[in-house]
């Protein structure tokens, strides 16, 4: 019973495939809109900046992204999620602002030193390998890149003290943590975590 429902949420939310897959990306699309906004707005992107998102699911956030920063790449491990995405980024595609290619966190086919800022909402704990998910995020990132991880608090793979080491340990500096309620009805508590690629 319990590998059904795990394969359930799986083919949901975490890999998301098919008609679940398309209707866990609208619960998603709902129900983490607000951290995808927060988390744009805390990384503060400009114009020139190239943005890439890890596993961005319906696009919320991209959609956000893209209004500040002209150079936003998606990496998706899921073809139904990018169709989803395709759809709501209409029109950032069609301004070329917005890129959506496939990859996860740990192969995101970036060269070295491309990136400005890194974003990755509600996935660090669909990363089978944490360290080697932000030692390639800290590789494609430029001197000076920041990155922003947000995640559901009560699914996060470690506590967010064990994760502040493991970014440190990645090598970035500036490493901060906290918690945040997003103002949507019923929406848990998010963990969030900011850090600075030497
Ligand atoms: C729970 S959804 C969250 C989507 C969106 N960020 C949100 O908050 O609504 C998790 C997403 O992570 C993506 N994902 C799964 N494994 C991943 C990996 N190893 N690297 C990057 N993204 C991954 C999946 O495609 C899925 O869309």
């Amino acid at each position: 019973m319990e590998s059904i429902t795990q394969g359930l949420l799986t083919k949901g939310f975490g890999q998301p495939s098919g008609l679940l897959g398309r209707l866990g990306g609208r619960l998603m699309a709902h129900g983490n809109a607000a951290t995808e906004r927060h988390a744009v707005a805390l990384a503060r992107p400009i114009e020139q900046d190239v943005v890439l998102f890890v596993g961005p699911g319906s696009g919320v956030g991209l959609e956000a992204a893209a209004r500040r920063s002209a150079h936003v790449i998606g990496v998706y491990p899921s073809d139904a999620m990018l169709a989803m995405a395709r759809r709501r980024c209409a029109s950032a595609l069609a301004r070329d602002r917005l890129r959506l290619t496939v990859g996860t966190a740990a192969r995101t086919g970036r060269p070295d030193q491309s990136v400005d800022v890194v974003i990755s909402v509600n996935n660090l704990r669909l990363w089978p390998d944490v360290p080697a998910g932000l030692t390639e995020l800290h590789r494609i990132l430029c001197p000076g890149g920041r990155i922003l991880l947000a995640a559901h608090e009560k699914w996060l793979p470690t506590a967010l003290p064990a994760l502040a080491h493991t970014v440190l340990a990645a090598g970035f500096t500036s490493v901060r943590s906290w918690t945040w309620q997003p103002p949507t009805r019923m929406a848990s508590t998010a963990a969030l975590l900011s850090a600075v690629r030497a």
